[in-house]
């Protein structure tokens, strides 16, 4: 719920925060939002499945639609520069420097060199900026917005971009605003975590960025529930640095509502945080700034497709749903706003009903606790001890954790043997047992080349319609905010693009992916 912003505006009457002060003398725009969604991994039978199952389960009438399905205005293709099935890194950079690029990429063209993106020309140009995902803030898409690297899995150099350090562009931080997960990659290797910094490191240095962040540019710094909730009446400024877990967040399905706050929390927070930033006025009555951009992403989608995980798949695109209609409400109360909604691509090549029927069963859905995720790293570590094993499937996982109570022999074989395979062989055995009863069928693990639905709702959408390619999208999102991120591209020319350390020949370029650990 959108209700009017709990930032009061007379704390900020005078001064505007020290992210908008950073900004050059912006120039005169009209004001205006722009918001770009980004339902990662999610394809058109996704949203099929999703509606299906509220419908059925809700019994609403056949004409039930959801927000999306509202605002849907075309299609989007996803093809990479290498590949005609596109990875997220690619996928985002398409979007974020208009520009088609290798799997892998981020931030970074064809060949190699950094590219600028909508965001920094958006900074550059005075607006506020914005990121928000699920994921890492580290991961392919957030990244491909704030950091230029050759390979996504660079997430140290990755984190070093997102928060400026080092940075060529001014004015700096070049984002103004990020809530997600991945705050491991801002502890040094060795965590200081009395100085109220992240208790675990992933990163292979001694860079302390959280540390970094607060001394050089003043972020404010949370990373726990209260902290978000407690954001009130100015008392924290941008630029934010909010990280809620050290790696990705939780699915939906599992996200413990006191642990964690969701999509539609953070949506909300962050278009409130901005919205309050850009309109407050210097003493002049000169607005701070022209307006913000944010990308929002909901990230987890992909994962549970990967995964094969319907149940997974399903909650997270129904809390999309919800920060959708979070925006849409935002939009319908600042019409100088202007949502954009795409996905990068489409993963596990979901199918809906397969042979011998004509059929597919939505409640079969609606018992499930867990995703397949969490319920494998409960039993890979039981998988030495097989009677153990065979009576967590039994007794756990199948009746509670996936509401099946007369599981087949041949059901409760398949998840045992998956247990003692990889954590991918696990959570697919997990996954297709729900998958096969529901009638739903996955193609791949991986991504697919099909189009993905494209949506836009508010100012100048009426205009977006039929089938887009991913770089005309990012063009769009460049066109409405009247930015050039070519123009940023060569301030980038001496940006470092391989992280210290980094041995490329261990990922295959290809699939986007480590080859090795
Ligand atoms: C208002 O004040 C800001 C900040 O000092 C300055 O950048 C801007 O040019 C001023 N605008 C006008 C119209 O005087
Ligand atoms: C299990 O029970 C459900 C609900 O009664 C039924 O639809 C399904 O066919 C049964 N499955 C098996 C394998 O017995
Ligand atoms: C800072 O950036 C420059 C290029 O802009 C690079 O040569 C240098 O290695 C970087 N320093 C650190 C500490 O990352
Ligand atoms: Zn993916």
């Amino acid at each position: 719920m959108l209700t009017q912003s709990i930032y009061s505006l007379t704390l900020y009457s005078l001064i505007c925060s020290r992210a908008a002060h950073a900004a050059p003398s912006a120039k005169p725009a009209k004001h205006r939002n722009l918001i770009f969604m980004v339902s990662d991994g999610f394809g058109i039978a996704g949203e099929t499945m999703a509606r299906g199952y509220v419908q059925t389960t809700n019994n609403y009438p056949l004409e039930w639609a959801s927000v999306l399905d509202d605002l849907l205005v075309g299609t989007s293709r996803t093809r990479s520069s290498d590949s005609l099935v596109t990875d997220s890194a690619a996928g985002a950079t398409a979007f974020s420097c208009a520009q088609k690029t290798y799997n892998g990429a981020i931030g970074v063209s064809h060949d190699r060199k950094p590219c600028g993106t909508v965001l920094e020309a958006a900074k550059q140009a005075g607006y506020l900026t914005g990121l928000v995902s699920t994921a890492r803030i580290t991961h392919a898409t957030p990244g491909s917005f704030a950091a230029h690297v050759v390979h996504r899995d660079m997430e140290d150099l990755i984190a070093q971009h997102m928060i400026s350090y080092n940075s060529s562009l001014t004015p700096a931080p070049t984002v103004d605003l990020m809530f997600g997960g991945g705050r491991c990659f801002f502890a040094p290797e060795t965590p200081n975590p009395a100085a109220g910094n992240p208790k675990t490191s992933c990163r292979s240095d001694q860079l302390d960025l959280w540390q970094f962040a607060q001394t050089k540019y003043g972020y404010s710094t949370i990373s726990t529930r209260k902290q978000f909730d407690d954001l009130k009446a100015g008392d924290k400024k941008l630029p934010m640095l909010g990280l809620f877990t050290d790696s990705h967040m939780a699915y939906e399905i599992d996200r413990d509502p006191a642990d964690e706050p969701s999509l539609t929390e953070m949506t909300q927070k962050a278009l409130n945080m901005l919205h309050t930033a850009s309109t407050v006025t210097h003493g002049n009555g000169t607005a701070c700034a022209p307006g913000f951009f944010i990308m929002i992403e909901g990230a987890r989608i992909d994962m549970a497709a990967h995964d094969n995980d319907p149940a997974s798949h399903l909650h997270d695109i129904i809390e999309y749903w919800n920060a959708v209609a979070a925006v849409r409400k935002f939009i319908d109360t600042h019409p100088d706003t202007l949502m954009i909604g795409t996905s990068d691509h489409e993963t596990g090549g979901l199918t809906i009903g397969y042979d011998p029927e004509y059929v597919w069963y939505p409640n079969v859905l609606t018992p499930v606790r867990n995703s397949a995720e969490v319920i494998c790293s409960q039993i890979r570590p039981l998988s030495k001890d097989h009677g153990k094993l065979v009576t967590a499937v039994t007794t756990k996982v199948l009746p509670k954790q996936l509401g099946i109570i007369n599981a087949t022999h041949e059901e409760i074989n398949n998840i045992v043997d998956g247990a003692g395979g990889s954590a991918k062989a696990c959570k697919h055995a997990v996954g297709h047992v729900v998958s096969d009863r529901a009638r739903l069928g996955w193609t791949t693990g991986g991504h697919t080349g099909v189009d993905v639905g494209l949506y836009a709702y508010g100012a100048g959408s009426s205009t977006i319609r039929g089938n887009k390619d991913n770089t005309h999208v990012g063009q769009l999102l460049a066109d409405f905010l009247d930015v050039k991120p070519e123009s940023i591209t060569p301030l980038l020319a001496h940006q470092n693009t391989v992280q210290e350390g980094f041995d490329e020949n261990l990922v295959d370029m290809k699939a986007g992916k480590s080859v090795s650990v």
